[in-house]
């Protein structure tokens, strides 16, 4: 059987989702996935991205992370998003890019696959839950199948989330609980989208 797709999407400002989104991508590999690490394009100009040396500091460390097209979701069986949460909700950039995949909604081509997404927050009570919840609304109007991290492994017990990997950026740089969940809900959400994609080849 042809090999299970798995597409990470993120928008990443000062690293914190970049560093869940590699943890994603880790895991969705060892599920013999063949993955796509790919950030949203930075609408922001580089005059505003210098007010913050580490966002400066950050678009420059991922210079070569490729861009994502909608063609990766095309590609994709299954998608994680990643975003920062602001206000409570995705980030814009990230959400530009969900829109600019109108025309692929509309052939029905975002249905049937795999959805999951992960955060990041400045504070524990920022908002992870509803901007994951955020997304979801989308999920549902591309006929999605949302797989949720849940506490289907023991380090969702330590993580708390079971919405999604999450981490809060206010207490420091992504801990390792963070990160193996972002590697279980990748692992997690590359194995159903196999077992999907297995069953309707049957
Ligand atoms: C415009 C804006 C709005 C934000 N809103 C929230 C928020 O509602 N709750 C919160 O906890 N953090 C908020 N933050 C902090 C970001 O969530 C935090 O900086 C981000 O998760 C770091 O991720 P990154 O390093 O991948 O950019 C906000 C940041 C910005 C720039």
């Amino acid at each position: 059987m042809e090999t299970v797709k798995v597409a990470i999407v993120y928008y990443s400002a000062t690293g914190t989702v970049h560093a869940l989104a590699r943890a994603a991508a880790e895991g969705a590999e060892k599920a013999g996935a063949d993955v796509r690490l790919r950030k949203v394009a930075e609408p922001a100009p580089p005059e505003v991205i210098d007010t913050r040396p580490e966002w400066a500091q950050h678009v420059r460390d991922t210079a070569d992370v490729p861009v994502a097209t909608v063609d990766d979701l095309a590609w994709a069986d299954a998608v994680l998003f990643g975003t920062p949460t602001r206000f409570g909700n995705p980030a814009s950039p990230l959400r530009a890019f969900i829109e600019a995949a109108g025309p692929l909604w509309f052939q029905g081509k975002l249905a049937d696959k795999v959805y999951s997404a992960f955060t990041a927050s400045n504070t524990a009570h920022g908002g992870q839950e509803s901007t994951i919840l955020a997304l979801a609304n989308t999920f549902y109007h591309w006929g999605g199948i949302i797989v949720p991290p849940g506490y289907t492994d023991p380090i969702q017990f330590q993580s708390g989330n079971p919405y999604g990997a999450s981490h809060v950026a206010g207490e420091g740089p992504v801990s390792e609980v963070a990160l193996q969940s972002a590697r279980h809900q990748a692992r997690r959400v590359a194995e159903t989208a196999a077992a999907f994609k297995a069953g309707r080849a049957a």
